[in-house]
């Protein structure tokens, strides 16, 4: 399995931090933002990891992590030319992937939860991530039945009918780039990957993760504030085991 890390888009929610630089390089607590996803990946196991992101930072990212020799990683970088959504940017990821699946996460979405087991138990078809949230008008929402199957998702509903959020970490079939292709402009002007999930559903082809541990997007000030906050206090608590206080 190969890995996908999305680090395009404008960030507008963070303005004015973001007029110069690019949102997933911002600090949370002591890393650069995209240090977590990154850590994701690397405990599922991935090795080879694709980041996009737009043309005027994507040296920033080269600069930043290098190939990726230090940790026992390879990146590759690609430039993603407009903010055209997040399934714009993982389109193109088609040619790194070549044919295998690929574990793809949000830069700036950031889990305390491993996914190793998740990960290698995939076969085919498309697996997301839930958790319950009290803002879920902020995301994508998983409607579930009665054995807690996903019928539907709803991105950004103003009257969601659970409160279960899609994080922002998924794991496809090599089938995802064709669906890629048949999506429409979202009315945002995106190619929203809401839409693709939801051709997964529709197919019967998508399963469903419930995420246990802290996750937050980091993508509006209060929710950088908050994994800031929770990434402190996690932190000191290992410290202070560490010295056996
Ligand atoms: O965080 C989880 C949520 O992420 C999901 O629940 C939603 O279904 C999903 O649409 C997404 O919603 P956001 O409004 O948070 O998406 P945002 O526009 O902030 O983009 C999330 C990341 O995707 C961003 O950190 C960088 C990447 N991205 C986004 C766009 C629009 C790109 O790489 N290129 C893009 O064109």
């Amino acid at each position: 399995m190969k890995g996908v890390i999305l680090a395009g888009g404008k960030g507008s929610r963070l303005s004015p931090l973001t007029l110069i630089t690019n949102k997933h390089l911002l600090p949370v607590y002591n890393q650069p933002m995209i240090h977590y996803p990154i850590q994701t990946l690397k405990n599922i196991g991935v090795k080879e990891i694709l980041i996009v992101s737009g043309r005027n930072h994507v040296g920033h990212f080269l600069e930043l992590l290098g190939s990726g020799e230090d940790s026992g990683l390879r990146f590759s970088y690609t430039i993603q030319e407009r903010e055209g959504g997040i399934a714009e940017a993982l389109a193109l990821a088609e040619n790194f992937a070549g044919g295998e699946p690929v574990a793809v996460v949000l830069g700036d979405n950031i889990f305390e939860d491993h996914f190793k087991e998740d990960a290698l138990s995939f076969k085919e078809g498309a697996r997301i991530f839930l958790k319950e949230v009290v803002d879920p008008e902020r995301f994508g929402v998983a409607e579930l039945d009665s054995n807690n199957k996903v019928e539907n998702i709803v991105e950004k509903p103003t009257s969601p009918k659970t409160n279960y959020a899609v994080t922002g970490l998924y794991i496809y079939d090599a089938d995802v780039f064709k669906i890629i292709k048949t999506l429409k402009p979202s009315a945002r002007g995106e190619l929203e990957i809401t839409d693709v999930n939801n051709q997964y559903i529709s197919k019967g082809k998508m399963d469903a993760r419930f995420v246990k541990g802290f996750w937050s997007d980091t993508g509006t000030f209060e929710s950088l504030h908050r994994a800031s906050a929770f990434l402190r206090e996690k932190e000191i608590a290992c410290s202070i085991d560490k010295e056996g206080r």
